[in-house]
């Protein structure tokens, strides 16, 4: 007997805030058309008087409600954030105190936007080798706190908003293969070559203060279409599978036309792969719980369905998980 992670609850919170491309036009030299043809963004969430914890927490609650379990049950907590409220402690250790989840192994992880892709896997392993049986994994970003608002090149594409799964175990019995719900397969990789292709200009060690977004964009652009394309190959090898047995594709909603590339890869239909990032803008780690839990509360995404989620960021890092519903 083995064991399996399965998403038991999916739970996302946006901001009511919202500032659209007209909006922007009045803050910097740009214009809707511009945004919406080299991004596909036309609006996003800004959260005002919340803070990255604030929106953990509230994204959290919605997935133990939908997983219908209570917070006494959860036994370890990771966010992925690159945006969290201070340096020290952790965005996961303020969610377990607001719930009231008892003491566990509460962290969070950074890995930009390939943050919660790096947070599932995680907490995949924890699962697979018996060290917890229900985890809170969340994504949640306020990037707005980190964009330099005078930069056209990034202040249109980052956005706040966070997203929550609760991933449980479950008893596989031998041979059930890919038929089974649960987590299938974990992708992860860095390579820090990149590292000055988009990244942050400050920091505790350095400036001492927590800097902008600073983005050479379109070579992140040539990055992420490659990796991408790499990643979801080596998805489909590892687990000896055809795309169409992909039923959806939940990708890093970074760029429409990063999307799109992907999907071609796959040779997967648009009307496959959920897209929020006309109304998201780029949430970084929160993106792809965000358009997960869209996706399943309004029933696309079904119990039994295969789901493929990949995302490319700063590092730069990337990622995929393979799972079933
Ligand atoms: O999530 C983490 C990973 N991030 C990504 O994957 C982002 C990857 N990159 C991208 O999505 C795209 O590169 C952008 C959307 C950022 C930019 O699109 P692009 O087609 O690569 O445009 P560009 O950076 O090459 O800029 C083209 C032109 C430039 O003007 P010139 O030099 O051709 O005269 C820019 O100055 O567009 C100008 N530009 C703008 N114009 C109007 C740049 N930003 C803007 C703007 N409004 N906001």
């Amino acid at each position: 007997m083995t064991v399996k992670a399965y998403i038991s609850g999916t739970g996302s919170y946006l901001p009511p805030k919202v500032l659209t491309n007209k909006d922007l036009e009045r803050m910097v030299d740009t214009s809707d058309e511009w945004i919406v043809q080299r991004s596909g963004i036309k609006e996003r969430h800004i959260a005002e008087n919340e803070t990255t914890a604030d929106m953990a927490i509230k994204a959290a609650a919605r997935a133990i409600e939908m997983a219908g379990i209570s917070a006494d049950q959860i036994n370890g907590i990771i966010v992925a954030t690159t945006t969290p409220d201070s340096t020290f402690p952790a965005v996961a250790v303020k969610v377990q105190s607001a719930l009231g989840i008892p003491a566990c192994p509460a962290f969070d992880v950074q890995a930009v936007c390939s943050g919660f892709v790096y947070a599932l896997s995680t907490a995949d392993a924890y699962i697979r080798t018996g060290l917890m049986s229900r985890v809170l994994v969340i994504g949640a970003e306020k990037m707005s706190s980190i964009i330099d608002w005078t930069d056209r090149g990034t202040c249109v594409l980052f956005a706040d908003g966070a997203g929550a799964v609760i991933l449980e175990a479950r008893d596989v019995e031998d041979g059930e293969g890919l038929e089974g719900q649960g987590i299938h397969s974990t992708h992860l990789y860095a390579n820090g070559e990149g590292k000055d292709l988009l990244y942050v200009d400050g920091g505790v060690s350095s400036t001492g203060d927590s800097g902008h977004i600073k983005m050479e964009g379109k070579e992140v652009f040539k990055y992420a279409v490659t990796y991408l394309a790499e990643i979801v190959a080596e998805v489909l090898a590892q687990n000896k599978i055809h795309p169409d047995q992909i039923d959806w594709l939940v990708p890093h909603q970074a760029n429409i036309r990063i999307i799109e590339s992907t999907a071609k890869k796959l040779d997967m239909s648009m009307d496959k792969v959920i897209v929020t990032i006309d109304r998201h803008g780029n949430t970084s780690a929160a993106s792809i719980p965000l358009a997960l839990d869209e996706a399943v509360r309004d029933g696309r995404i079904k119990r039994g369905q295969m789901v493929l989620t990949e995302a490319m960021g700063g590092g730069l890092t990337w990622g995929a998980v393979l799972f079933r519903f």
